[in-house]
């Protein structure tokens, strides 16, 4: 605008007017680039401050910047605070039933011994704060299939889950899985090669009371061979289990040779004579002396390193640990019946030919003293709840007495 003034003096007026006009042209166009100057440092002075004040609110900030960026994180966690995925895994507690609750998949990756120091954890606090109803843990010990498990199926049949689980050790090549209605479906728990007599033997029954001790319900654990078969009906022995105060686990001390002849004298201190105990190894046992089983880091090398063949680590060392460990908890007899009448340093094996109302019976009924439940007026008229040892071949005649000699279920009963 200035400048088009100035032109049209130019053009329009005379020299002398021309002459006062370029004074009063440079006198416009001094206060002009006067303005344009002012103009510009105001902007210079704005844009400053926008720029001060903006690195001051980044300096304000950078705490809560440092908090939610670590270098070395992804552009993703910046959202964290708005992001509703993370907020919600913060938000999701668990709930006392989620720590209680018997795990859901029984095949897990830990190593005998992150597995033995997970199952040794026992509450102080004795009394639960929530309605346990305890279970009976039913412990196979197996090579592969059970030749018995039809007669097994139908011993479980019907009956409430919340009160049995089962566990079943395999040779690890075994990898068969029942049908989904099967009591067997997915309870295989990870498994290691056995050898009968030999140290592992040990390893499975401890693996086995271990998995089924991460079940905070399970109270009574039995340990069942695949030549085992019950001898009564699920109630009557899980009411005879849940109710005694006794394990029972064959314990005694046998004078001879393959008895005390089976200490080594290398065993002391840690173990003396007085301290040697022989037994079955199918035991039953409650949940307290079981954490003592598994937990056991003192005798059991020992064992390991005296108490080879003919010494069988099976035969003593959970009569010697128990001994040991907890005597006053232990009836010392084993709830499992065996014939050992026969002789020899295996006991009989029973055969279709041999199965009869009268048999069972016998076993049931007709089989040694009771005097060990430790209680006079006990109502109980028997002394074993299982017996062994069973030929597959028994299957088919067992199936045909038990399921009514037994009160198996009636309704179930069609053969
Ligand atoms: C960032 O995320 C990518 C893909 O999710 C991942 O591969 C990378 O390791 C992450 N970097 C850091 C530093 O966490
Ligand atoms: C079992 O034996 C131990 C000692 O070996 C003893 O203390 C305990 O009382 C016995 N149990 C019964 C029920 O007699
Ligand atoms: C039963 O106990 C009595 C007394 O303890 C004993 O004499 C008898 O031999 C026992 N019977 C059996 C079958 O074990
Ligand atoms: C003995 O048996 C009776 C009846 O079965 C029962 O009420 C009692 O609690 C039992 N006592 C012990 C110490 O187990």
């Amino acid at each position: 605008m200035g400048f088009l003034v100035i032109l049209k003096d130019i053009s329009t007026r005379g020299k002398r007017v021309h002459r006062e006009g370029i004074i009063s042209c440079i006198n416009t166009f001094q206060i002009i680039a006067t303005m344009v100057f002012c103009f510009l440092i105001a902007l210079c002075i704005i844009g400053l401050g926008l720029f001060i004040s903006d690195r001051m609110k980044k300096f304000l900030l950078s705490r809560e910047d440092y908090f939610y960026i670590l270098p070395d994180q992804n552009n993703s966690v910046i959202n964290l605070p708005s992001d509703d995925r993370k907020l919600s895994s913060f938000s999701s507690f668990l709930s006392f039933e989620d720590w209680v609750a018997p795990p859901e998949n029984l095949w897990h990756s830990m190593s005998d011994e992150e597995l033995m120091w997970r199952a040794s954890m026992a509450p102080n606090v004795a009394e639960y704060p929530y309605n346990r109803t305890p279970k009976v843990a039913f412990m196979f010990l197996a090579r592969g299939r059970l030749p018995l498990g039809p007669l097994w199926e139908r011993f479980f049949q019907g009956h409430d889950p919340r009160l049995y689980s089962i566990y079943l050790h395999c040779s690890p090549e075994f990898t068969e899985e029942p049908p989904e209605s099967s009591v067997f479906y997915k309870r295989r728990i990870p498994s290691k090669v056995v050898e009968w007599g030999k140290a592992s033997m040990i390893d499975a029954e401890r693996r086995l009371l271990a998995n089924a001790l991460l079940d905070f319900s399970n109270e009574r654990f039995v340990l069942l061979s695949e030549t085992c078969i019950p001898l009564f009906d699920f109630l009557t022995i899980y009411k005879f289990l849940v109710s005694s105060k006794y394990s029972f686990i064959s314990s005694f001390d046998d004078p001879r040779p393959i008895g005390r002849g089976r200490y080594n004298k290398r065993m002391w201190p840690t173990l003396s004579i007085s301290d040697w105990r022989k037994g079955s190894q199918w035991f039953e046992t409650q949940r307290k002396i079981a954490v003592g089983l598994i937990s056991d880091r003192k005798y059991y090398p020992v064992f390991v390193t005296h108490c080879k063949p003919p010494c069988y680590m099976d035969e003593h060392y959970m009569a010697t640990l128990v001994n040991k460990q907890n005597p006053e908890m232990n009836s010392n007899t084993s709830i499992t019946w065996v014939d050992w009448t026969t002789g020899g340093s295996h006991p009989k094996t029973f055969l279709r030919r041999d199965i009869s109302e009268t048999f069972l019976n016998q076993i049931r009924y007709d089989s040694g003293n009771c005097s060990y439940t430790g209680n006079s007026s006990s109502s109980y008229s028997y002394c074993f709840l299982f017996a062994r040892k069973f030929h597959p071949s028994t299957l088919e005649p067992l199936l045909k007495i038990t399921p009514k000699l037994f009160g198996f279920d009636p309704k179930e009963y069609t053969n």
